[in-house]
């Protein structure tokens, strides 16, 4: 995609970052769908660094995803700009600065939404990812540290003049974590504030709210994560319902089988079938949510030991 954000012609909804979710399978179940582009996890800048080949495996994709966006997380700008050294030769789309996880294993070391108190840590990160990267630099943010001290339009004002590309604003502040409504007003006052594109993200939910985002923010694309949890065709729902007002369909559960097929079968091939059993779970709890029986078969699901036992016992709930 060269140096154009956002790339032409891709769609408006985009997958969230989510840690030990968003792994390559995933983001490829997404994309098939209709996300126009995809995260990878955040990824520890230091651990880049120091060429730690798990966070190194974790940042490896597959052609087929693009555009995807690596996220890069940290505290110290010449970690950031080592750690996007280490990662050109792959080749990713765009790499993104988090600036906005509230995890309290982040956020005590100063890192993702902590940044958000500190403007100067964010322009000498920001000038050092941009100086780097020899593709477009993003970043995340939140809407402020705390409720009643917003600044992430002067946070996005900085990031801009520091060369980056784009920004994605969730509207909640860092102390919040997930809890309440995202406050998409903040959305609109960060894209009237900047003249690069600006990605809105919160509580996304179906295609009637992606369009409804789009249109009271202004922003130029959505990024959903939760919503997308088992339902991949979140992003087939948005781009319908950018045609028109249609309502969500559920989706048939022949369809969702041939999903979690594919989304296991990836993740037999990057991990194998032990881990990816394990890894699935959580995945399977969310394909089946809200089917006939589903809580019932949920505990067996996951003590099942191999892919075999999981399909007779989904197959079984299909019946
Ligand atoms: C399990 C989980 C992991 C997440 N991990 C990341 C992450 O690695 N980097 C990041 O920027 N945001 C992360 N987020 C935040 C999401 O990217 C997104 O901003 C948030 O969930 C709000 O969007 P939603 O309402 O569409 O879920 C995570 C969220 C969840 C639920």
């Amino acid at each position: 995609m060269g140096s154009r954000f956002p790339p032409p012609g891709s769609g408006r909804a985009v997958l969230a970052p989510m840690a030990g979710i968003t792994d390559s399978p995933f983001r490829l179940v997404c994309r098939r769908r209709g996300a126009a582009m995809v995260w990878s996890e955040m990824l520890a800048a230091e651990a880049l660094v120091r060429d730690h080949g798990k966070t190194l495996r974790m940042a490896a994709f597959r052609e087929e995803e693009r555009p995807v966006v690596l996220q890069l997380f940290g505290t110290r700008p010449g970690a950031f700009a080592d750690a996007i050294a280490r990662l050109e030769p792959l080749a990713a789309d765009c790499y993104d600065l988090n600036f906005g996880c509230p995890a309290p294993k982040i956020v005590k070391h100063g890192g993702g939404s902590a940044l958000l108190r500190e403007p100067r840590a964010v322009e000498a990160i920001a000038r050092a990812a941009v100086a780097a990267a020899g593709r477009p630099v993003l970043a995340k943010i939140r809407s402020g540290w705390e409720v009643g001290a917003e600044n992430a339009a002067e946070i996005a004002r900085l990031l801009e003049q520091c060369g980056v590309a784009a920004v994605t604003v969730h509207g909640r502040a860092a102390s919040q974590k997930f809890s309440g409504t995202a406050d998409w007003g903040v959305i609109a006052r960060v894209k009237r504030a900047l003249s690069i594109p600006v990605i809105g993200n919160g509580d996304v939910r179906s295609g009637a709210d992606a369009r409804r985002m789009l249109a009271e923010t202004g922003c130029d694309l959505v990024m959903a994560g939760r919503a997308a949890l088992g339902n991949p065709w979140l992003f087939t729902e948005v781009a319908a319902a950018a045609e028109r007002a249609a309502p969500g369909v559920p989706v048939p559960w022949p369809l969702r089988l041939d999903a979690i097929r594919e989304h296991f079968d990836l993740m037999i091939a990057d991990k194998g079938e032990t881990r990816a059993v394990r890894e699935m779970r959580k995945h399977l709890g969310w394909y089946i949510r809200g089917i006939d029986g589903a809580a019932h078969a949920r505990r067996d699901i996951m003590s099942a030991a191999t892919r075999r036992q999981v399909f007779e016992l989904l197959e079984r709930l299909a019946g």
